[in-house]
């Protein structure tokens, strides 16, 4: 219901404002860019988010400035994306796997072991292909101004730990709500179930599900660890975040206002690049003095397992992309 009031209060002041008169964001006045996102304020990617809001704000000295509302506070992921599409909302920072309900060509993000490595992802997202990418969702309204590291995604269970593919059996694993997400969970041989994932925490806790698979600060700053004792290092995707602006905002701001942007972007990019180790190692330390145990299993039966996943989109445009990035692999 609070989210409800909200999203009404914010559709009266800002909405209507910009667009009802398709007035361009004045320079002289103060204006506030919203953005909304699924993660915990303790998160890095939250704190990459502040760090950009400060530096717009000393960027444009406050004539440009951002709101960064946490916790899924203005809806689930898919949500704040379509708010963002109509403008309703300036911004979000988004998984690329929800994304891939508006962009299709994110599901390459969700597809397993199509990178090597940690190296080989970032040659793709620092290439023609990572920018081209970051730029697809333009014909859906969503102009995206950055990627961040979400690191690697695994398996996380309350009781069994995944150790091999076949561990998968029989349980239900949450996913994001994204159709690759499923196919891989499917394909390694589980049980997937979208789930927002505000709600995740009290499912796991009431026994609907029998485990989930995120990156290490996510399980931790949302206290996955409390349900979830055995964690297996699996690395099964790497799936980025990715800061997204409405395109009706973007085009309606000036030149000047668009470089501002572009470069708090980019410098909270990096910030949170040098901030994802740190807070990754952070986060399996603790999670360990919490009782959790971390394995790192054998990748290679998880790799056989999903050849037939990732043969099944040959000759599709995923199937193409898919291609590239596998060209990729061994660029210096
Ligand atoms: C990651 C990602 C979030 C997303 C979450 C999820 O933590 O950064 O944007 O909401 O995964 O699994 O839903």
């Amino acid at each position: 219901l609070m989210a409800v009031a909200l999203l009404a209060a914010l559709f009266a002041a800002t909405a209507v404002y910009a667009f009802r008169t398709g007035a361009t964001v004045s320079t002289s006045e103060p204006h506030t860019l919203k953005l909304g996102h699924s993660l915990d304020q303790g998160h890095p990617v939250h704190a990459a988010l502040e760090f950009m809001a400060e530096r717009l704000d000393e960027k444009s000295s406050g004539t440009l400035r951002m709101e960064v509302i946490p916790n899924g506070q203005l809806g689930a992921e898919t949500e704040c994306v379509s708010l963002v599409q109509r403008g309703v909302i300036a911004m979000t920072k988004v998984s690329a796997a929800p994304l891939e309900n508006f962009v299709p060509e994110m599901a390459i993000f969700g597809v397993p072991y199509v990178f090597e490595d940690e190296q080989h992802y970032w040659r793709v997202l620092e290439s023609d292909l990572g920018r081209e990418l970051l730029l697809a969702g333009e014909k859906q309204g969503l102009h995206g101004l950055c990627y961040y590291d979400a690191g690697a995604r695994s398996f996380y269970t309350v009781s069994k730990p995944i150790l091999e593919p076949a561990d998968l059996a029989g349980l239900l694993i949450r996913v994001q709500e994204s159709p690759t997400s499923i196919a891989m969970v499917e394909a390694l041989g589980g049980s997937p179930t979208p789930v927002d994932f505000s709600d995740l925490y009290t499912n796991l806790q009431q026994g609907v599900l029998d485990g989930a698979e995120n990156n290490p600060p996510s399980f931790y700053t949302n206290r996955h660890y409390e349900v979830c004792k055995q964690y297996s290092l699996d690395e099964h995707t790497r799936t980025p975040d990715l800061l997204v602006i409405s395109q009706r905002w973007w085009s309606r701001l000036n030149t000047q206002q668009q470089q501002w942007l572009a470069e708090a972007a980019a410098e909270s990019a990096e910030f949170e690049r040098q901030l994802w180790k740190e807070k990754t190692e952070e986060a399996l330390t603790k999670s360990k003095e919490k009782g959790v145990e971390v394995y790192t299993p054998d990748l290679q039966a998880f790799r056989e397992q999903v050849k037939p996943l990732l043969e099944s989109y040959r000759g599709s445009r995923v199937g193409d992309l898919i291609d590239r990035i596998q060209k990729m692999a061994d660029d210096p």
